[in-house]
């Protein structure tokens, strides 16, 4: 076990495999600047999957509990089960999660998935209708085929996260049509308040559509119940009576939880990260990639983590951050 300077443990890995995706949301991969011109990772800068599973096994021993494969869109890799049985047979990792848009989610994969031990699946989805989702994705956008891969993963995995980030005056006016869609089946709906990652989405605090308004909101439509949430959940849990839904929020603007935050980011070409507002990469590759007997990894990570004072969402709106300066990393290559 290992803590940091604010005596926060570390447990929880989030690995991008790719910063890559066939989707263009319009928060995360704006199309216009992730045109043909943008330079994404080149196949030999990748961790290969022996490589991440061995950073897994090197880990463990610090306290890493959890894993959550995330891209760009993580499917995009091929063979991605081979990396998730690793992670969980050889590097016995409890429990490995993944992020994905659920384009490529076939019943087949999902099924192969969970036979190499996946635990759970996350997918993004912005909207109910395929007319908002054409904006807030304008490429690849196909509802009928996510809906599909939705049920799938409930047949295989019996539950399903889905999350929705909102964005004030595009799909606000989705977040009920999307509770109506999902009502009697066994997910859990997240709404996320629109983030400032990255430099690319033109964030505006005027955008972010929060948590307080969308529960607004449903209270007119629906009764919620409180759920107890953990103590290290990034989300607060609701039930909606008689329904089989449950729906989280995620409030990362207006109540942060940064004070819990177990988590660490690694990148696909392999910086970590202790924040996924950090612009400071430590690179992991150059003892996992040309391994070098001199150094001692331990001795880094120890270093890292035990100097760690990352708390960005509780300091954005008072902190003396020089914004302009920042230069953060995108989402699509730290990893949601
Ligand atoms: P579990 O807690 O394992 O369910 O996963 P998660 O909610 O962290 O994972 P997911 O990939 O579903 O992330 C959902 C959203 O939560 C992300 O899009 C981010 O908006 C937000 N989020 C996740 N981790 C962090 C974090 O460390 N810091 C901040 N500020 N936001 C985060
Ligand atoms: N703000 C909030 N959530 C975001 N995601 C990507 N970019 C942002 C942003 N700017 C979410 C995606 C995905 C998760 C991994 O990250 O919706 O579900
Ligand atoms: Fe791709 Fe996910 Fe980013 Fe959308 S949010 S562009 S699906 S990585
Ligand atoms: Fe953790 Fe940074 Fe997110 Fe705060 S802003 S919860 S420190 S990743």
């Amino acid at each position: 076990m290992i803590k940091d300077k604010l005596h926060r443990q570390f447990e929880y890995l989030r690995i991008s495999v790719t910063d890559k995706c066939n989707y263009r949301c319009i928060y995360c991969m704006p199309k216009d600047i992730f045109g043909s011109k943008h330079k994404f990772l080149q196949k030999n800068e990748l961790l290969t999957y022996e490589e991440i599973i061995e950073v897994a096994k090197t880990l463990k021993p610090f306290g890493l509990k959890k894993i959550r494969l995330t891209g760009g869109e993580p499917l995009l890799r091929k063979n991605l089960e081979a990396l998730v049985g690793g992670l969980k047979k050889d590097a016995e990792i409890e429990k490995v999660m993944i992020t994905t848009n659920g384009s490529l989610l076939t019943k087949q994969k999902i099924i192969s998935l969970k036979n190499n031990g996946l635990d759970s699946v996350t997918l993004s989805l912005d909207a109910s209708s395929q007319k908002i989702g054409n904006i807030m994705n304008p490429i690849n956008s196909n509802h009928a085929l996510v809906s599909e891969a939705i049920d799938n993963v409930i047949s295989v995995f019996n539950e399903i996260k889905i999350n929705m980030v909102v964005i004030k005056g595009i799909n606000d006016g989705e977040i009920i049509p999307m509770l109506d869609k999902f009502l009697d089946k066994n997910i859990e709906l997240r709404f996320i308040e629109y983030m400032d990652v990255g430099e690319s989405n033109n964030w505006l605090l005027g955008n972010v559509f929060t948590s307080k308004e969308t529960i607004a909101l449903i209270n007119k439509h629906y009764c919620l119940t409180k759920l107890t949430d953990s103590i290290d959940s990034t989300s607060t849990k609701w039930t909606i009576n008689d329904h089989a839904l449950n729906i989280a929020f995620i409030s990362s603007i207006s109540k942060p939880f940064c004070s819990e935050c177990n988590r660490g980011r690694l990148s696909a070409n392999g910086n970590f990260y202790t924040c996924l507002f950090s612009n400071k990469p430590y690179s992991f590759s150059k003892y996992f990639k040309n391994k070098d007997g001199a150094l001692s990894f331990n001795d880094y990570f120890t270093k890292i983590w035990s100097n760690r004072d990352d708390q960005y969402s509780q300091l954005r709106f008072i902190s003396k951050l020089d914004k302009s300066k920042r230069n953060k990393v995108e989402m699509s290559y730290i990893g949601g």
